[in-house]
């Protein structure tokens, strides 16, 4: 027998990776993937937003040049004002953005900054959460420790368990929350506890750093999808001691630019602080790993959001996406409480290309070998597979594994 090279074993492959393999080697007339975190058009293809269709027309004779480490300076001007809205005027010599490999790369940068220079003894993510934050962090060397956030009995947050939670953190403790629609459970705090949050990452000196990789999904609206972000920021400017915070900013979803890898991260300190310094180790990590962050998605961005006309038509075709979301919401909900005379409310009024179904991975398994419906164990779906084409045959299907 052959014996693994540095005693490595082989590591299963990603859930999700792998039944988008599984998916599209299968060759039944009727299967539906309900993985990926991608939009998907009425007619389950892949949609190339029209706004960025046009910006593409815009580019033809774009240069293949590199841009700057940090990257490109409009682009990264015009990512902060997205994110932080009025407040990002306010931002000075505080604030510290830097270009990344998208928003797994933002993620990637804070948690290799912040492990080298804040030295956290632990960082707090959510349970469940985006699989890749419990990996970033562990190859960062910081101790994960999960924070109860989704309480199966209730479907919506466990806030008391959050805040029972977070009380256990020390300072300089990292707590990793997502901005808006909460992937995998759909569900996101309300203000009041977004403002309870915020009031004890200060007394406990925790630094935040912000998932933000659907902003306009979860309303549809840009601005009421970056409230947490902004309500952190004003704690930031206001409260003396703020420990500070970080965004990790991806254009992934909200351009339908998922392989052109566009992302920013922006960190925020009180304003009695400087960012210089931070800034260039960002840059010096950022060279070492990868030199220069990919031009021509950067490119798109940076066309729509500087030009009114194409910003305009991205914030219709936001809405487009986030409506057919809806409407699929509660396609589904109807079809499953006709289908199995129970409660399917959550499925309707969580946010975002998620629902937490509630399936458990044997509804999912017979969803798979049964019907060719494809979907992550933990009985997450994206609602985007969704279609009029499809959506009675799913809700029939989970009505039926779940008698079974
Ligand atoms: C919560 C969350 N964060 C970050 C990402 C990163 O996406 P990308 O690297 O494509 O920007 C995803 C993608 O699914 C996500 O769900």
């Amino acid at each position: 027998m052959t014996q693994e090279f540095l005693g490595l074993s082989v590591a299963p492959a990603d859930t999700a990776f792998g039944l988008m393999a599984e998916f599209e080697a299968d060759t039944h007339a009727n299967k539906v993937s309900l993985v990926a975190g991608a939009y998907r058009d009425e007619n389950g293809h892949p949609w190339i937003l029209p706004s960025v269709r046009k910006a593409k027309e815009h580019l033809r004779d774009t240069t293949h040049e590199y841009l700057g480490i940090a990257g490109s300076p409009a682009f990264l001007r015009l990512a902060k004002d997205l994110i932080f809205g009025p407040i990002a005027a306010r931002l000075k010599n505080n604030a510290a953005s830097i270009q990344t490999v998208s928003g797994t790369g933002a993620n990637h940068l804070a948690a290799s900054f912040l492990a080298r220079h804040l030295r956290p003894k632990r960082v707090f993510i959510p349970s469940p959460t985006w699989i890749n934050h419990h990996s970033i962090w562990a190859m960062a060397g910081v101790a994960v420790v999960e924070y109860p956030y989704y309480s199966p009995t209730t479907k919506s947050v466990d806030i008391v368990g959050m805040l029972n939670a977070l009380d256990q953190a020390e300072p300089n403790d990292v707590v990793v929350l997502q901005a808006c629609a909460h992937n995998p459970t759909g569900v996101d705090l309300s203000r009041p506890q977004w403002a309870q949050i915020a009031e004890v990452v200060w007394q406990k000196q925790l630094f935040a750093v912000f998932d933000s990789a659907y902003q306009g999904f979860a309303t549809g609206h840009v601005d009421s999808d970056a409230w947490a972000v902004r309500h952190f920021t004003e704690c930031v400017l206001a409260w003396e001691n703020h420990p500070g915070l970080c965004v990790a900013q991806s254009f992934s979803k909200n351009f339908g630019l998922y392989g052109e890898r566009v992302g920013a991260l922006h960190l925020v300190i009180p304003q009695i602080l400087s960012a210089q310094g931070a800034r260039g180790s960002l840059m010096a990590i950022a060279r070492a790993e990868y030199s220069n962050p990919p031009r021509f998605g950067a490119s798109l961005v940076e066309t729509v959001l500087a030009d009114p006309g194409l910003r305009a038509q991205w914030e219709a075709d936001l809405h487009t996406m986030s409506f057919r979301i809806r409407t699929m919401r509660r396609k589904l909900r109807q079809r499953l409480e006709a289908a199995t005379q129970l409660d399917w409310a959550h499925v309707e009024t969580q946010i975002g290309m998620f629902s937490y179904t509630g399936l458990t991975p044997e509804h999912v398994t017979r969803l798979r070998e049964r019907y060719h419906i494809y979907l992550l164990p933990s009985g997450r779906i994206s609602v985007c597979g969704l279609n009029e084409g499809n959506v009675e045959y799913v809700a029939h299907a989970m009505a039926d594994v779940m008698k079974s």
